[in-house]
C-alpha cells in the first residue's frame, strides 16, 4: 500500500529497536527508505538487527543505553545524529512488563517498569525535542503504549500506570509543541506475539488459548500490521494526525474489559507457572 520511498531521507531513533516489535518497525522503516538508529540495553540484538537492515541495503546504526539513564540517552541521541546526519523521528518502544499480583510487588518492581516506560519515554522525547526546537526543525514522536493505557488493567499495574502516563504525555506535548512542528502520536497494540511479551505475559499454552478464545478475530496481531501503522503515522501523509492514539488489536478492546481482567479467575497453578517462567528467562 505504500510508495517504496515513503520514508526516504528520514532518520528514526527506535528505543528497544533490537528485538520484537521494535525490530519489526525498524526493518519496515528501513525498507521504506529511512535510516534507523537502534537503542537498547543489550548489544547483541541491536547489532543483529542493524546487520539485517544493512544486508538488505538499508542504513542502520545502534548504541547501548538504558533509557532510565538520561545521560546515556543523550549520548545515544548525539551518536544517532552524527551517524545518520540528523534525526527527525523517535519511536518510544522500549518497555518493561510482567504479570504479577500487585500486593506481592516491591516498590522497586514498580519503579523498574515506570522507569523504563514513563521516565524512559520522557528522557528520549526531551533529548530529541530540545535539539529539534533549538535547530528549528520539525519532528515526530511515536509512543507505543497498550490498549489498557486508557482502561487500566489488573495484574500489570506498573505498566498500566506508566503507559497511561505516556498517553497523557503524548496528548499534552502534541498541543504544547505543535507550534514547533513536532507531532506526537501513540499506538495502542493489543496482543502481538514477541519473545519478551509472551514469556512475561502469556507464558503458558493454556493462557494463549484463553486469549484466542476471547478474541473477536481469534488471532493475534502480525508484526507487519503494527510496523505498517507506525510507518504511516511517521510519514508525511500523516502530517495532520497529532495527539492521536491508534488502537490496533483486532477489536479486542472495543467491547471487552481489556487487559488481563480474565485472570481474576486464574487458579494458583497459573501463578506458579508465571513465577517458574520468570526464573527461567533472563
Ligand atoms: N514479578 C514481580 N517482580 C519482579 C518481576 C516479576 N516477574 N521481575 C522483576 N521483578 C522485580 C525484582 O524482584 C526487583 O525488585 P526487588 O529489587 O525489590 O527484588 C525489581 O522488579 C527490578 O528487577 P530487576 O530484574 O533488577 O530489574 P531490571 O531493571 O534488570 O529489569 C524488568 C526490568 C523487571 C522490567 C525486566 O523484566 C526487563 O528488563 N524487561 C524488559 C523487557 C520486557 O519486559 N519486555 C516485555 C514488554 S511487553
Amino acid at each position: 500500500m505504500f510508495e517504496p520511498d515513503l520514508l526516504k531521507d528520514r532518520s528514526i531513533l527506535i528505543t528497544g529497536g533490537g528485538t520484537g516489535l521494535g525490530r519489526a518497525m525498524a526493518l519496515r522503516a528501513a525498507v521504506l527508505g529511512a535510516g534507523v538508529f537502534l537503542v537498547g540495553r543489550r548489544e547483541a540484538p541491536l547489532e543483529d538487527t542493524a546487520k539485517a537492515i544493512v544486508e538488505r541495503g538499508g542504513r542502520a546504526g545502534w548504541a547501548t543505553a538504558d533509557v532510565r539513564d538520561f545521560g546515556a540517552v543523550e549520548r545515544a541521541v548525539d551518536r544517532a545524529w552524527k551517524e545518520l546526519g540528523s534525526l527527525d523521528s523517535l519511536i518510544n518502544n522500549a518497555a518493561g512488563n510482567f504479570l504479577a499480583r500487585t500486593e506481592r510487588l516491591s516498590p522497586n518492581a514498580f519503579a523498574a517498569v515506570v522507569g523504563i516506560v514513563l521516565e524512559g519515554s520522557f528522557h528520549s522525547t526531551l533529548a530529541v525535542a530540545r535539539r529539534w526546537i533549538e535547530a528549528e526543525r520539525p519532528g515526530c514522536v511515536l509512543n507505543i503504549v497498550a490498549t489498557y493505557a486508557a482502561s487500566g488493567s489488573p495484574y500489570v499495574v506498573p505498566s498500566a500506570s506508566a503507559k497511561a502516563g505516556v498517553l497523557a504525555m503524548t496528548k499534552s506535548l502534541a498541543v504544547e509543541w505543535a507550534r514547533y512542528h513536532i507531532r506526537l502520536n501513540a499506538i495502542a497494540p493489543g496482543p502481538f506475539p514477541t519473545e519478551g511479551a509472551w514469556s512475561r505475559l502469556i507464558p503458558t499454552p493454556e493462557a494463549e488459548r484463553a486469549w484466542l478464545e476471547e478474541h473477536p478475530m481469534r488471532r493475534f496481531g502480525r508484526h507487519s500490521e503494527l510496523a505498517d501503522l507506525a510507518a504511516y503515522l511517521l510519514s508525511a501523509p500523516a502530517e495532520y494526525i497529532n495527539g492521536a492514539c491508534v488502537t490496533i488489536d483486532g477489536g479486542a478492546s472495543a467491547c471487552a474489559q481489556g487487559g488481563f481482567t480474565h485472570l481474576v479467575d486464574a487458579p494458583a497453578e497459573f501463578w506458579e507457572a508465571v513465577e517458574r517462567e520468570r526464573r527461567r528467562t533472563p
